[in-house]
């Protein structure tokens, strides 16, 4: 007897070709471009330039953390804190605590983004982010395990050491979900995945997604098989 194979890549376009007819993605794209503006501002107040999520990446990230809802989240690489609000914009309704440090860098201030052109709701999710600035990975993960705190979600924008491997191995919850950036060639996204992939052998890998053949964005995300659910619904019990 045969069977029904499902690839890493079946999976990887299937899967974001669905994120993208989500009915959220007006509010996703505007809530982007609105970050994309009001973050813009703040590079010339750091010392260096270490570049940003792209608009796209902020739409797909929004998505994620509305369909994962999760409530503690962790993000390691801040700089301007793109990624952060996208996180933060998408899973206002879920998340209690977003911890983010940056090795670099410590001159962000969150609450400067807070504006009258800002819903209440969104205004009021930069209140659960906590930054960790001049602060590697390594030291906030033990931040976070002294906490006893379990986390839902990561977005790794930053170069991990094989110690935060083993952190991580201690406060992610059965059912955490990795989102890693610049998953291309050689960039920092693979290489991490390939460090996490060694430690995490239950993970899957959802690829980048794909448009008219060529990768949009570079997005990746690791995501336990346990995660992976059969429904005979046409639409999905969560947040789509
Ligand atoms: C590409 S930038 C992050 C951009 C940010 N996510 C955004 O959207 O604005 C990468 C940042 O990660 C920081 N970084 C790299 N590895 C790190 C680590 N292991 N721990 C903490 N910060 C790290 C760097 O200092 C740099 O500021």
């Amino acid at each position: 007897m045969g069977k029904l194979w499902l690839s890493e890549k079946m999976l990887s376009k299937c899967f974001w070709q669905s994120l993208r007819s989500s009915i959220y993605f007006g509010e996703a794209s505007a809530d982007s471009d609105f970050i994309a503006n009001i973050t813009a501002k703040k590079v010339d107040e750091f010392p260096s330039i270490a570049g940003s999520i792209s608009v796209t990446s902020g739409i797909y990230l929004w998505l994620l953390s509305k369909y994962f809802s999760p409530k503690v989240v962790l993000e390691i690489g801040t700089y301007i804190g793109r990624s952060t609000l996208a996180i933060s914009f998408g899973g206002r309704s879920s998340i209690t605590d977003l911890y983010t440090c940056d090795g670099t860098y410590n001159c962000l201030n969150f609450t400067d983004y807070k504006s009258d052109k800002l819903a209440t709701e969104k205004s009021k999710s930069i209140d659960q982010i906590k930054y960790f600035g001049k602060t590697m990975s390594t030291d906030m993960l033990k931040k976070i395990l002294e906490d006893g705190k379990k986390v839902d979600l990561i977005f790794i924008d930053g170069r991990i050491a094989n110690e935060d491997c083993n952190l991580l191995a201690q406060v992610m919850n059965e059912g955490c979900v990795i989102i890693l950036d610049d998953f291309e060639g050689v960039e920092k996204g693979v290489m991490n995945a390939m460090m996490l992939r060694s430690v995490f052998r239950g993970m899957i890998l959802i690829e980048p997604p794909i448009e008219n053949n060529s990768h949009v964005g570079n997005l990746a995300m690791l995501v336990p098989t346990n995660l992976l659910t059969l429904t005979r619904q046409q639409s999905l019990p969560v947040n789509m």
